[in-house]
């Protein structure tokens, strides 16, 4: 099997902001490889816990090596972090972790199709036992839908243009190759001005789909807030704006907090309620230069940390229990 090579984004900034400590109890919904863990791992060791999560088997199978060898206060399960972890008791974690999106690993392995660059099957499932392929969106799609999700998922400009095309194109000749879909793109939206490939979001809009991201991230977020204890830290790494957004669609309506005093949810009816969530970083933490010279991948990453407050409701609720 290929080496699994993956440099962990903003280390530095996570370790310095989330402070795991001896006795913690940690959550990664995207270990990857375990970089992250890891170095969670070695300070929340002998007699904290890290449970990760990862869609992906190869993932899992490099961190458990990787964690291996620190120690053994952690399991991995595979599955989507917002499913695998709805077991897991209200208020028991100290801290979680996301770091959405794609791997190294999994754009460097050519026969996992996410790379637009060298050549393989329009496969992208993070999950190749389940779930419909790239290549099986492509060929079963309408043009509107397509071009739906070229816009909302890639924020793609010429997404009617491409997917037109690609619905002319599957008539005579199906697509199935990475390298075959890219072409296309390049010959029909050429972006010479940009910096970036004419397929980047496409490719990112495809994945987004086919793993269905944005219902994972939705129900993830949530579901790692349900199991982060008052007081601890929810970390989100980002690397496009469609991930900036579902971020900022979970943390707002927990920061604004408001009460319906009417009879309906209407401005006038709202009054102001205590914030359920802290901005730990006020603006997103963005990788120094230094790291984006060694890891180029990292240079649009943002890093977002939420810490989950006491509210006046919860402390009457803990006062009645006692
Ligand atoms: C950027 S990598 C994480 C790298 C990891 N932090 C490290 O340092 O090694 C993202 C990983 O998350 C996984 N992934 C993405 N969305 C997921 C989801 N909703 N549930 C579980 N795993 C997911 C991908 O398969 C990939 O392995």
């Amino acid at each position: 099997m290929k080496e699994f090579v993956h440099l962990p984004v903003m280390l530095d900034e996570v370790l310095s902001i989330m402070d795991p400590a001896a006795g913690h109890r940690y959550v990664d919904g995207t270990v990857g490889g375990g970089g992250h863990s890891a170095e969670i791992l070695r300070r929340i060791r002998p007699h904290g816990w890290l449970l990760g999560c990862d869609h992906d088997a190869a993932a899992l199978a490099a961190a458990h090596d990787h964690l291996k060898a620190i120690a053994d206060c952690f399991e991995l399960r595979q599955g989507s972090f917002a499913e695998v972890l709805r077991d897991e008791p209200t208020g028991s974690m100290d801290g979680a972790l996301v770091d959405l999106g794609v791997s190294s690993h999994q754009i460097d392995t050519p026969e996992r199709g996410f790379s637009f660059q060298s050549d393989g099957p329009l496969d992208m499932r993070m999950d190749p036992r389940q779930g419909a392929t790239a290549a099986d969106l492509l060929a079963t799609l309408d043009e509107q839908e397509l071009a739906s999700i070229f816009w909302r998922l890639g924020g793609e400009r010429h997404s009617r243009k491409i997917a037109r095309a690609i619905c002319e194109v599957r008539v005579n000749r199906p697509f199935s190759r990475t390298v075959q879909l890219a072409e296309l793109i390049a010959r029909v939206a050429p972006n010479p001005r940009q910096k970036i490939h004419p397929a980047t979001r496409v490719f990112q809009a495809l994945r987004m789909a086919v793993n269905r991201e944005v219902e994972n991230i939705e129900a993830g977020l949530s579901q790692l807030w349900r199991i982060l204890r008052r007081g601890g830290k929810l970390a989100v790494i980002t690397f496009h704006s469609v991930e900036v957004q579902l971020v900022r669609r979970f943390y707002q309506p927990l920061e604004k907090a408001y009460i319906v005093d009417g009879p309906v949810d209407r401005p006038e009816f709202r009054r102001e309620a205590p914030s359920r969530l802290r901005r730990v970083t006020r603006r997103a933490v963005v990788p120094g230069e230094a790291e984006c010279r060694r890891n180029p991948r990292a240079r649009s990453a943002q890093l977002r940390v939420f810490e989950k407050l006491e509210t006046a409701m919860d402390m009457v609720q803990d006062t009645a229990k006692t």
